[in-house]
């Protein structure tokens, strides 16, 4: 599977799908309306996707078809054509944080070929990251926090007092940040937005050495696409609160519901990762409007060329 390949000129159709979602997304943000925020990205990435000359099926999506009305899971897009690709997308990640105009809120996508992609049920997942340059198996979701943290050091030849931890400000992750702080680790708390969490671990920049909590499965197949093509370790488990989120995960056809997956189980071939800010945050800069133009900030990565580009968009309004 892993040499399966997409064409390299999908790249820069990817970065139009993101800039596209954003600018409708910050066209509504801070105003209060995560519904609207949310639906206008929906609808132009929506339009976008079917404006291209690919074969894709979303695996990744808005939710399941009786509940979500576009882009949900098996609904096809674009014009079709011999580029078949299974399509993971948020287009607003973090509606909160965009209806309060706070930072960090992203549109992301992955292209992946098509059957490769973690068909991942709409649940929470337990999740674990690290960036690249790590011995493989230095962090274990079965492994406490601090026991994780310890590990890390180790191999960075730090203290634990030295690594940095992201995790979503939770009441469900109280335990897990106890056990952080129990051996020193510095606790980096976000409100939202954990597949921007998870790439945080593998950009030097931003200082994060590990994600770890408990956050949306769909993310954690983003996320996995982003660390695909820069490097870097995840673990994951479905994690599965009632009957109905069981029957979903037996809909996409997961009948191991106490799977550990990595990230090569969750994106199984070479992956193109796009995301483009809607408001400013660690990673990217959001949408701006100025002079009669509109500007966007786009990360895109093709795991087959281990290709980082960032791409600076202008056009007039
Ligand atoms: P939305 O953009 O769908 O609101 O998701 C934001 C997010 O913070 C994700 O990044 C994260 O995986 C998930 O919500 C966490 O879920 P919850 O808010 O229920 O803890």
């Amino acid at each position: 599977m892993s040499s399966e390949v997409l064409d390299r000129s999908l790249v820069l159709e990817a970065v139009r799908v993101t800039e596209i979602a954003a600018i409708a997304a910050w066209e509504l943000a801070g105003r209060g309306d995560e519904k609207a925020a949310d639906q206008a990205a929906v609808d132009a990435m929506r339009t976008a996707l079917n404006d291209l000359d690919i074969d894709g099926e979303i695996v990744i999506g808005e939710g399941e078809r009786d509940e979500a009305p576009m882009l949900y899971i098996g609904e096809k897009v674009g014009k079709g054509g011999k580029t078949k690709i299974d399509i993971a997308l948020d287009p607003l990640e973090g509606t909160t944080l965009t209806a309060k105009a706070m930072a960090n809120a992203l549109a992301v996508m992955a292209w992946a070929p098509k059957g490769t992609l973690l068909n991942a049920p709409d649940t929470y997942m337990d999740k674990i990251a690290c960036g690249p340059g790590l011995p493989a198996g230095v962090i274990d979701l079965d492994k406490s926090p601090a026991d994780n943290v310890r590990a890390i050091a180790k191999a960075k030849g730090v203290e634990p007092s030295d690594v940095t931890v992201c995790v979503l400000d939770r009441p469900r992750h109280a335990e897990i940040i106890a056990s952080l702080r129990s051996v020193g680790a510095r606790v980096y708390l976000i409100t939202d937005g954990d597949v921007a969490g998870v790439i945080n671990t593998a950009d030097p920049t931003t200082g994060v050495d590990l994600y770890v909590g408990q956050g949306g499965a769909p993310e954690g197949v983003l996320a996995c696409a982003a660390l695909k093509c820069v490097g870097g370790q995840f673990q994951g488990r479905l994690v599965f609160r009632n009957n109905d989120e069981r029957n979903r995960a037996a809909r996409v056809g997961i009948t191991d519901l106490d799977k550990k997956y990595d990230l090569h189980e969750m994106v199984r071939a070479d992956a193109i990762f796009a995301a483009t800010g809607v408001t400013s945050g660690a990673l990217l800069d959001g949408v701006t409007f100025k002079d009669g133009f509109v500007h966007t900030h786009t990360l895109v990565m093709n795991s087959a060329t281990r290709t980082v580009r960032e791409v600076r968009m202008k056009r007039p309004v």
